[in-house]
């Protein structure tokens, strides 16, 4: 077998970490992983991570679009996606936009980074959602 080259993570779960209030949180998850295998109701959540030196190459994008249509829609039946990310980071926005995502909402001031991360105390950034919907998306 020949060497492999690591270049990319992408993750597809269902953990909602998105909604910050614990209780909601569990709640929402609970409703979700209740639904019976295969539903058209099932929300899942995708999340990437391009290795460093495979950013801007347009990887993800590659390796999503056929994800959805050879794997998620026709083995998993998935109908909805979400997405999360900070408000400021545009690049992620237009990745998720070239995998048929649209942008949904934007909770402002959402969580607190720590000092040790940005240099400055209490700065807190926005999150954004993205929502990719089978009978709309064109991918
Ligand atoms: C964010 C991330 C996923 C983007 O992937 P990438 O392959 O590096 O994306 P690119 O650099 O090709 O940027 C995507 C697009 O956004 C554009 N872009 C990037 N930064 C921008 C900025 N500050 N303003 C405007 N456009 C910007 C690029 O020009 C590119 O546009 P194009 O496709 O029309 O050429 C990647 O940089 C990364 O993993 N970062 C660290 C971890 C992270 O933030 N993960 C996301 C979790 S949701």
């Amino acid at each position: 077998m020949g060497e492999g080259k690591f270049i990319g993570l992408v993750a597809f779960r269902r953990e909602f970490l998105m909604i910050l209030d614990e209780e909601e949180r569990v709640k929402v998850k609970g409703t979700n992983d209740a639904l019976e295998a295969g539903g058209a109701g099932i929300q899942w959540e995708i999340g990437f991570h391009p290795s460093p030196t495979c950013r801007g190459r347009d990887i993800i994008p590659a390796a999503v679009r056929p994800l959805i249509n050879v794997f998620l829609v026709p083995h998993m039946n998935v109908h909805i996606m979400t997405a999360a990310l900070f408000e400021e980071n545009i690049a992620s926005r237009k990745v998720l936009e070239k995998c048929g995502f649209l942008f949904e909402e934007l909770v402002a001031d959402a969580i607190e980074l720590p000092e040790s991360k940005t240099g400055v105390e209490e700065k807190n950034v926005g999150i954004g959602r993205m929502r990719w919907d089978r009978n709309a998306a064109i991918v």
